[in-house]
């Protein structure tokens, strides 16, 4: 029952003049009516090197209404729910569709299942019991460490055409260990993806152990010898990417570089990383939006240091304005918005986010509107092929988030497709902007030869006739050739124009001399 409820009905029995002891007792249950206000602390999950993350959940209770702040070492966030009886639950703000905790108040104790932060492994929420949290257990507040002065980091030559290679996030999240790593590698090889230009093999968050006496980092049992693994992957010809945040935790609730960023640069170096993702996270918590270059800007100067040529790929979900000063600090590549589901909403919102970056982009420092979601399974192939067009149209980083050990035909097609990856890595590196016709979205990217490379985007949920004007083109003359990208067929133009259905959700993608 609620409080509300209980209101309602003593005032109804009270006006109905009912017996005093009916009254009597339902005052009692209404009195026993938990109020979910207080402080409690406990586990929030076990992680992969043996290490137990806590959480203070603070909730304030009015009426059925809640709210809460969550911080664990990862993060910190005002979250909102609801409470029925002794039963709550909360939701984030980032994934309003799932609560991420629920739970009942058990005596005086939070029975708490945290379903928006599931075990990477399982997919589910670990169950935990939370106790009231005295003063002493409130979070510590780790000490401050002032950002350094800004002082430009020198650019290291690398990245030249946007990246291309595999990250292990986007399918295998906390899953991905050494075994898969190098099973991705031998088929990087074996697929053709490494000899079309897939190259960095990246490992991203849940690698991480615990630091050793003299703060040295050290993988979980996922990765028992990184030194060697690196080796292996060079063996194929492929280079190695490793994550980590500045802040004291990743995204995942793992160790991360706050206050070790020279030594974590010195480690990876000695490892043999060639690319490191270094996620916001946990900085937030710490350092505010106007601080993000000074702290970036603090591992761009470690990686400089160990004098390795090691990309350096930012992560900040496109907060501060990051196109702006992302060379400045070393950046080769910075996020431009959340992270990317495999569904074509959140494909199609990412891409148009970083659009007004686009004048930001070129060789050594591209937008990246997240890594690929091709072939993971929750898009059509025409939907898959529009991701792969729309990214190479951006000149973004090509970094596959599949398992490239089994793929399927149509899956390899639009990965391999040499011609649409061309258009990604031209040197030119100008990234296209769209124009709006209806249902058509219209790309254009121009191109080191003096030719185009036009993207005509359906975004109707049926077929429907695309045309294209040479007079529409940033061409010099006439149009002497044209290519259709995905159907690999000569296309002519007649009278200025090309015209061709587009299938739901599809791309028509010519190069255009
Ligand atoms: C953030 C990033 C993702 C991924 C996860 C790992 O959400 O944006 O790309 O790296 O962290 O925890």
């Amino acid at each position: 029952m609620t409080i509300e409820g209980c209101r309602a009905r003593r005032a109804l029995r009270l006006t109905a003049g009912a017996a005093l002891v009916l009254l009597a007792m339902t005052l009692t249950a209404c009195k026993k009516e938990p109020n979910l206000t207080g402080k409690w602390t406990g586990p929030e999950k076990l992680l992969l090197n043996g290490e137990t993350n806590n959480v203070l959940l603070q909730m304030t209770q009015t009426g059925n209404a809640l709210t809460a702040q969550v911080q664990t070492p990862a993060f910190k966030t005002e979250m909102k729910g609801t409470v029925s009886g002794s039963h709550f639950e909360l939701t984030a703000p980032w994934y309003p569709e799932q609560p991420f905790a629920v739970g009942d108040l058990v005596g005086s104790d939070l029975h708490v299942r945290w379903d928006g932060d599931n075990d990477l492994n399982t997919g589910k929420g670990q169950e935990t019991v939370l106790h009231p949290a005295t003063a002493a257990e409130v979070f510590p507040e780790p000490a401050y460490i002032a950002p350094p002065a800004i002082k430009p980091v020198g650019y290291n030559e690398l990245a030249k055409k946007p990246p291309m290679g595999w990250n292990s996030w986007n399918l295998f999240g906390g899953s991905a260990d050494d075994a898969v790593v190098r099973g991705i590698a031998d088929a990087m090889v074996t697929s053709g993806m490494r000899d079309a230009g897939y190259t960095y093999v990246n490992i991203d968050d849940t690698w991480e152990g615990t630091r050793d006496a003299q703060g040295n980092i050290r993988p979980n049992r996922k990765f028992p010898d990184m030194k060697a693994l690196a080796k292996y992957v060079h063996s194929k010809g492929l280079k190695l990417g490793i994550y980590s945040s500045p802040g004291p935790s990743t995204c995942g609730g793992y160790p991360a570089s706050y206050g070790y960023e020279e030594q974590d640069a010195k480690t990876y170096a000695s490892w043999g990383i060639d690319y490191l993702k270094y996620d916001w996270c946990s900085a937030g918590s710490i350092y505010k939006n106007d601080q993000l270059q000074p702290v970036y800007q603090k591992m761009g100067r470690a990686l400089e240091e160990t004098k390795r040529p090691i990309v350096f790929s930012l992560c900040e979900y496109g907060l501060g304005d990051v196109w702006k000063w992302g060379p400045a600090v070393g950046g080769n590549l910075w996020r431009t918005t959340g992270d990317i589901l495999d569904e074509w909403d959140s494909m199609m919102k990412n891409i148009h986010e970083q659009v007004p970056s686009a004048p930001y982009a070129g060789p050594g420092h591209w937008n990246d509107p997240d890594m690929l979601e091709i072939g993971n399974g929750r898009m059509t192939n025409d939907e898959y092929r529009t991701h792969m067009s729309l990214w190479a149209l951006s000149a973004a980083p090509l970094l596959a988030g599949n398992d490239i050990r089994k793929m399927s035909d149509a899956t390899k097609s639009i990965l391999l497709n040499k011609e649409v990856i061309a258009v990604d890595q031209d040197p030119l590196g100008k990234q296209a902007t769209p124009v709006k016709n209806d249902n058509l979205e219209t790309w254009i990217k121009p191109l080191k030869d003096g030719g185009v490379a036009v993207g005509v985007v359906n975004l109707d949920n049926a077929p429907v006739t695309a045309t294209v004007k040479a007079s529409d083109l940033p061409l010099k003359g006439s149009v002497s050739g044209a290519r259709d990208l995905w159907a690999h067929t000569q296309v002519k133009f007649v009278k200025g124009e090309y015209s061709t259905t587009v299938a739901a959700h599809g791309t028509l993608m010519l190069r255009v001399r």
